[in-house]
């Protein structure tokens, strides 16, 4: 299949770009495209072929269900026939934007859009292209991240490009989205709402509009013998080619041991990448250092990973050392994805 690239301009959409990508979407066909926090490979939530594509073309495991994308908030009662309030209120309070909201589902929605479950991922991305192309379509689209399965998620056209091409219709270039990471998920389809994927929307944002939020224990990285809720968070996701280890403890003590590494990695002919902040990055010794920001702006550290990630395996780098941050607010979803990258491999100095 030829894959076509579409080029958009943001400041100026204009919407007979999305007439082609529309077509495609309504005769069951995939097209990736922007949002806010990572792309999207779209196709038709509501049909069943259609959705069977996008696990075909990722090699995503089926029982892995997919965020369906809407561009009114008031499709949000024809996907669920239980609409609670506090998906209401979540739902006032921040979208569009990076939250998926999961609610029991209706007849419509089906079960290979689900993976089989009953309850259904709706979210309102904050994304001109996204929100257009949803309306000009008239579906509404489910989309996983754009990437290869297990792979780190794409966060430009180009990345989409690597892993996509040949395998979708159409990719839709707009740039990339000022997040980075993907949509904070909180499952408000049972008791107590439950957050089952951290993400720029946290947890003491949540409980400001709906009170009490729990963090599914599994994806903190404490304990990885639980077994997530989000049934794509218990696969390896994010990770490079390269082996990666977090880092942790004081900072003279983590330069000095990714130096040592580097060095010794050197005589092995091994190629060392650090993924560092800014406050450090001329202390690292390395073969490739990636800026990933400062750390007073843990957004930005955020909307860098996963180019940094991709980056490395470019690079062909073999060892990749990522500093730590805070288990909390933005940082708390950094280190889920990091450690997720890892594979759970965290050195404590
Ligand atoms: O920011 C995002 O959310 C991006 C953009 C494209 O919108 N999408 C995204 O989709 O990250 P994906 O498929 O890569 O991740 C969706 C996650 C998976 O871990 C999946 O298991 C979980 O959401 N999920 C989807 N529906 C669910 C449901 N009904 N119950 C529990 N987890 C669900
Ligand atoms: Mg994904």
């Amino acid at each position: 299949m030829e894959t076509i690239l579409k080029k958009v301009d943001i400041d100026n959409i204009d919407k007979a770009d999305f007439s082609d990508a529309a077509s495609i979407l309504r005769a069951d066909g995939l097209v990736a495209f922007p949002t806010e926090t990572v792309y999207g490979l779209g196709a038709n939530a509501l049909s069943p072929l259609a959705a069977s594509k996008i696990y075909a073309a990722k090699g995503r495991p089926s029982d892995n269900p997919l965020i369906v994308h809407i561009a009114d908030k008031k499709d949000i009662y024809e996907l669920s026939n239980n609409v609670t309030d506090k998906a209401v209120a979540l739902a006032k309070a921040f979208w569009p934007g990076p939250l998926t909201i999961i609610l029991e589902k209706s007849e419509i929605v089906p079960m290979t859009t689900t993976g089989g479950l009953d309850t259904v991922a709706i979210r309102m991305p904050n994304h001109k292209v996204a929100l257009k192309l949803i309306k000009e379509a008239g579906v509404y689209i489910a989309a996983p991240s754009a990437n290869t399965s297990g792979k780190p998620s794409p966060t430009s056209a180009a990345h989409v490009y690597e892993d996509m091409n040949g395998r979708i219709d159409m990719i839709i270039d707009g740039g990339s989205g000022d997040i980075g990471l993907e949509s904070t998920i909180v499952d408000l389809s049972d008791e107590v709402p439950m957050i089952l994927r951290p993400g720029c929307i946290t947890k003491e944002m949540l409980e400001e509009v709906i009170g009490t939020v729990e963090v599914d224990k599994a994806i903190l990285g404490i304990d990885n013998s639980a077994k997530p809720k989000a049934p794509g968070m218990k696969y390896k996701h994010y990770a490079p080619k390269g082996e990666l280890a977090i880092v942790e403890g004081d900072v003279a003590k983590v330069i000095a041991y990714i130096n040592e590494k580097a060095a010794a990695n050197e005589k092995e002919d091994l190629k060392t990448a650090v993924l560092a902040t800014s406050e450090n990055v001329f202390a690292y010794e390395a073969d490739y250092v990636y800026d990933l920001g400062s750390r007073e702006n843990e957004d930005a550290v955020a909307r860098h990973l996963y180019a940094a990630l991709r980056r490395c395996d470019e690079l062909d780098m073999d060892y990749i050392y990522a500093e730590s941050f805070e288990n909390q607010a933005v940082g708390q979803a950094i280190m889920n994805r990091l450690i997720k990258a890892a594979g759970h491999n965290i050195i404590r100095l």
